[in-house]
């Protein structure tokens, strides 16, 4: 059993169809500040991370027509679309998950937004949530 991989919430992602709406709404109840912004081009997504305590809520919505964000909102809607979890080694905590059996949506540890290493595991063994693994 691996024990102590999550070190802690990297951040909260919500899929939004508006995200200046979204962001604007965070910024105005809450006073939230937006901490990063980014177009990741391979994910086809623009995100706004906002900064909580040391972590983050993450809006995302999608730039493309073929983005996974963009399938998500056409069949879900909005709401939330993963959890990222900080780990000191992605590739070790990816690797426990595939000893357990588990079923990954990246084989290996890949370029996340922020100059970050994410790998994602795939809901189904997940228990119903995409998990993003988030190296800093
Ligand atoms: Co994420």
């Amino acid at each position: 059993m691996s024990e102590g991989l999550l070190t802690e919430i990297d951040h909260v992602a919500i899929a939004v169809v508006d995200l200046e709406a979204a962001i604007a709404w965070y910024q105005e109840v809450f006073g939230a500040t937006v901490a990063h912004r980014e177009r990741v081009e391979s994910d086809g997504v623009e995100e706004a991370l906002l900064a909580v305590a040391d972590s983050y809520i993450q809006l995302l919505t999608p730039i493309r027509e073929d983005s996974p964000v963009a399938k998500y909102l056409a069949n879900r809607g909005e709401g939330l679309h993963h959890v990222g979890y900080r780990v000191a080694d992605c590739g070790a905590a990816l690797q426990a998950v595939k000893d357990a059996g588990g079923r990954v949506i990246d084989e290996a540890p890949r370029p996340g937004s922020r100059g970050t290493t994410v790998a994602f595991i795939h809901p189904k063994t997940s228990f119903g949530t995409l998990i993003e693994l988030v190296q800093e």
